[in-house]
């Protein structure tokens, strides 16, 4: 009986020796000490040995499964070493590793998503409407007659259908107060187009944030308090805000809003950021006409509106002089913002 465990145990070994792969090396293990392996049915025996002869043989039996395990995983280790070994194969491990590219966010969406951050707080929720615009939405709708300049061909771009890009996003104000129930308090960044001559602080495609805020009672007040606590918000309480009397079809009275822009080594001077106003009460007529109902009528709500460039406000925040800076994607110019 011992003599054959010890046979068992070298064609054990011998079959272990051999196996040239993980695959084979497991067989090996199935076939001695599998459920139906050699050695486990040799265990199997031990019942038939007279009692005496039982601790004996169980030591030996120990001893020689022991030394198959062992083997198996000593040769395991031996197999998975040469395909360590093998996959890198070739490959110059001493190289310098590759080094990892770190992105960052563009100047222009900082601002937008904190400008967000801060309009939200107050309560406005975001909306949105398309670039591609009908003149209802981007004019008519918004108090703009035909003969308004902002119509003119040279200003607008129009496609043949007679579709426009938008000239800016006081058409998502329309879209909203279409289906919307009052209070309405929206805010609603995107771009806006125009054929604007490019230079320092103009694009023919630019970014603006819209915002409206109609109900009951909303007073010029309301309005200041909020711009000139966002413009705080977003700049700091030193930020010198200033209001111009100005006209917008759509609002009425009408402002425009000046930030001061502090360019290193440059005189300090104001820049146009914002439009804004009390909606025009035409606005609401024409609205409560399209959609059959009086819950804009303006009699008995009132609003404010105001459209804000994000790129003038990127400017103001890092002292950017030109605004071409923002879409000229040079990396020298967009790291120190990631
Ligand atoms: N839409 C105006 C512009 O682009 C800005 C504006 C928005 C003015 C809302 C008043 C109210 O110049």
């Amino acid at each position: 009986m011992k003599q054959e465990l010890e046979t068992i145990q070298a064609d054990a070994l011998s079959a272990i020796e051999a196996a040239s792969d993980q695959k084979i090396l497991d067989e090996a293990r199935v076939a001695f000490l599998g459920k139906k392996g050699r050695l486990t049915a040799a265990s199997a025996a031990m019942k038939d040995l007279p009692n005496e002869e039982k601790p004996a043989y169980g030591q030996a039996l120990n001893v020689a499964r022991q030394a198959i395990t062992a083997a198996i995983e000593s040769k395991l280790a031996a197999l998975q070493e040469e395909a360590d070994k093998k996959s890198v194969e070739g490959i110059d491990v001493t190289l310098p590793a590759r080094e990892l590219l770190e992105g960052g966010l563009h100047p222009l969406t900082l601002v937008k998503d904190r400008a967000i951050q801060i309009l939200r707080r107050m309560g406005f929720a975001l909306a949105e409407g398309p670039e591609i615009e009908t003149e209802y939405h981007c004019f008519d709708a918004l108090n703009t007659p035909d003969d308004h300049p902002a119509r003119n061909e040279k200003d607008t771009f129009y496609f043949d259908s007679g579709k426009l890009l938008r000239t800016h996003t006081s058409s998502v104000q329309i879209r909203t107060m279409e289906k919307a129930t009052p209070p309405v308090r929206i805010i609603a960044p995107g771009s806006a187009y125009r054929r604007d001559e490019i230079d320092a602080t103009h694009l023919s495609v630019f970014n603006q944030l819209e915002g409206l805020f109609v109900a009951e009672d909303v007073k010029l007040g309301d309005l200041k308090g909020t711009l000139e606590y966002f413009f705080r918000a977003m700049f700091g309480n030193e930020t010198e805000v200033r209001f111009r009397p100005h006209f917008f079809p759509f609002t009425e009275p009408s402002f425009e809003i000046d930030v001061k822009l502090h360019v290193k080594g440059q005189k300090p001077k104001w820049i146009e950021v914002a439009g804004c106003g009390m909606v025009d009460p035409a606005v609401f007529s024409s609205l409560a006409e399209s959609r059959g109902d009086d819950l804009f009528d303006p009699e008995k709500v009132t609003g404010f509106a105001f459209g804000m460039g994000l790129d003038r406000l990127a400017m103001i925040q890092w002292g950017i002089k030109d605004i071409r800076l923002l879409i000229e994607n040079d990396t020298r110019f967009l790291k120190q913002f990631a």
